[in-house]
């Protein structure tokens, strides 16, 4: 029998701090409640009626070693334009939302949010606008064979580029090459983030 396969939906978080969390993915990417109690909530950013819902009864506690054990890393959700993501960056770095870390992919330019519980949520923008390509250019490329991770960014250096008018390609490549690298090499949620790194 053939599979049939199903579109991904939502995700649903075990939490602690509902409303913080119900606050902090409204301020980042815009979900709405569409049926809350006192311990669970159901959100959307879309005509769906939920995309991100909570769960947070009495007994769910916080996790000191989250980034040792098994779960998640992050969810990830895609704007249409670069001048979107680095509109939004603005917007949140003006709410002293920061990015834990930000990684060209070679297929996307991807800004890391860590959620109050500690999630990494990815906000990025597709470099190449066709997925055949980038599909085809993860499985061939000697790039992305090398540098599977991605290169490290400081988005604050990428935005007073991007809004100087540096045109996206140049600006794509030129990250992609380190030209933009942070002063520190940030954490990216593992246990021995040097072994990931080893070779960038
Ligand atoms: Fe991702």
């Amino acid at each position: 029998m053939p599979i049939i396969k199903p579109s991904l939906h939502h995700v649903t978080f075990r939490t602690s701090r509902l409303q913080e969390m119900v606050d902090w993915y409204g301020k980042v990417v815009g979900v709405t409640v569409t049926f809350q109690d006192e311990h669970n909530a159901w959100t959307t950013n879309d005509a769906a009626n939920h995309r991100v819902a909570f769960l947070s009864v009495p007994g769910i506690v916080e996790d000191p070693d989250k980034f040792q054990h098994n779960c998640m890393h992050h969810s990830a959700f895609e704007y249409e334009s670069l001048d979107a993501l680095m509109e939004s960056y603005s917007r949140m770095a003006g709410e002293n939302i920061k990015p834990a870390f930000c990684l060209h992919h070679g297929i996307t330019i991807s800004l890391y949010y860590r959620d109050p519980d500690r999630n990494f949520v990815e906000l990025q923008v597709d470099n190449f606008g066709d997925w055949a390509k980038s599909t085809r250019w993860m499985q061939v490329s000697e790039d992305f064979r090398t540098n599977s991770i991605g290169s490290f960014f400081d988005a604050e250096k990428v935005l007073q580029a991007h809004k100087a008018g540096t045109d996206f390609e140049t600006l794509s490549r030129d990250i992609r090459q380190g030209d933009y690298k942070p002063d520190v090499i940030p954490n990216i949620g593992l246990p021995e983030p040097d072994a990931v790194l080893r070779g960038l």
